[in-house]
């Protein structure tokens, strides 16, 4: 879908302010099986939220989320990763209360959203959130434009209102000339989209997208991946995406938590998990990474240099497979520029101390304990 029109100017990529928290998650805790276990009625602060989870289990408890922080900016693609059964789901559905937190707080634009009323709740997640499954969730005796108006419908949208909308975000997905298909007469590519532009259809603020293309083989998740790409170009939507594929993860984030047993392991932009991984079990997640692709020039910056009048310039987000030929040239150093300003140098030793990372959840040995990184709560 790469180039083609839109249309409606407002549907275009504006300027945002991703410094802005639109979403902010903090010390989240999701119990399943609790109503025997009184464990929040004590400071829980007091206690180490691992140690507290493992007596959770103990009781036989299940700590889904466990004092999960972080906060989702304005325009950004928040992706969440973990192993089957570590979390992610769970946090999500808290996230926009399909589940209901066990503790913590969650905050839109500011707002705290636990303290929403029924009423109030279906709203905001009518107005201001989109959701997108797994599962698809299509209505089978709808055919696509009927699916896609649903939500519009249940919003009692004008009907010219909401024709011209349905028309505009199926045109977004690439499926203008479906429209009167059923579900089953689709690919599940084709079903996945349809859930996409159902989900765009109310213009949603926040979007919550949990394995959306898990379902979808290799060659069609890459499509998938591109036109999502494509559309958040135009959209800016505040995204949070959960995947299992850390390649795939690396393709849209902006930033990514890693889950593990109900935790969040750490959170940071892509590069920060890759060269600074915060234990073992990050690590095994970026261990097939061809880091020469991943890893930008912005990444292997010389700290110890500074840029020098004549140096060659490059910018700073073309990928360190580039730059090797490019350094090979240029023995002195190349200057990384971002908005016409040189933001450092890279040297061939740069990126091979990258490369090397001397982390120590890279080399062999003992590994210290995890500690949560990133978004932490406020110490
Ligand atoms: N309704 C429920 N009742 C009891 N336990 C649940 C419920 N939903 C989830 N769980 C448990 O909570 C844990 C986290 O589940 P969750 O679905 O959030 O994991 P996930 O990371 O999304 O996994 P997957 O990658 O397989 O989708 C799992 O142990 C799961 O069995
Ligand atoms: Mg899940």
């Amino acid at each position: 879908m790469t180039g083609r029109e839109v249309g409606r100017p407002d549907m275009d990529a504006r300027p945002i302010d991703r410094s802005q928290v639109k979403l902010s998650c903090r010390d989240v805790w999701k119990i399943y099986r609790d109503e025997a276990a009184p464990y929040f009625r004590t400071d829980v602060s007091a206690s180490e939220p691992g140690a507290l989870a493992a007596r959770m289990r103990t009781d036989g408890a299940i700590p889904a989320a466990v004092d999960v922080s972080f906060d989702v900016h304005v325009g950004e693609i928040f992706v969440i990763m973990g192993l089957s059964g570590s979390g992610k789901s769970t946090v999500v559905r808290c996230l926009s209360r399909l589940v209901e937190p066990t503790h913590g707080e969650v905050r839109l634009d500011g707002e705290d959203l636990l303290r929403k009323s029924d009423r109030e709740l279906i709203e905001i997640r009518r107005h201001k959130m989109g959701m997108v499954f797994q599962s698809f969730g299509l209505m089978p005796h709808l055919n696509v434009f009927d699916n896609v108006a649903l939500p519009l419908t249940l919003q009692g949208l004008p009907v010219p209102e909401r024709n011209e909308r349905v028309s505009r975000v199926i045109q977004l997905v690439g499926l203008e000339g479906r429209e009167g298909a059923f579900p089953r007469q689709l690919s599940g590519g084709q079903q996945q989209r349809v859930g996409i532009a159902r989900s765009l259809a109310v213009e949603p603020e926040l979007w919550f997208l949990d394995e959306p293309f898990s379902a979808l083989d290799p060659l069609i998740r890459r499509q998938m991946q591109d036109e999502f790409l494509d559309i958040q170009q135009r959209l800016r939507k505040s995204i949070v995406f959960i995947t299992h594929d850390f390649l795939e993860a690396l393709r849209i984030a902006d930033r990514m938590m890693i889950m593990r047993d109900g935790m969040a392991v750490q959170v940071g932009a892509p590069a920060e998990l890759i060269l600074d991984p915060a234990d073992d079990y990050v690590a095994e997640f970026t261990e097939d990474v061809p880091m020469v692709r991943v890893l930008k020039a912005a990444d292997v910056i010389d700290p110890s240099q500074a840029a020098r009048d004549g140096m060659p310039r490059e910018d700073a987000d073309i990928s360190v497979e580039k730059l090797l030929p490019l350094l090979a040239r240029h023995r002195g150093g190349i200057a990384a520029m971002r908005g016409g300003a040189p933001i450092g140098v890279v040297t061939a030793a740069s990126v091979i101390s990258a490369l090397a990372h001397e982390n120590p959840h890279r080399a062999a040995g003992d590994a210290p304990q995890a500690q949560p990184r990133g978004d932490g709560p406020p110490a």
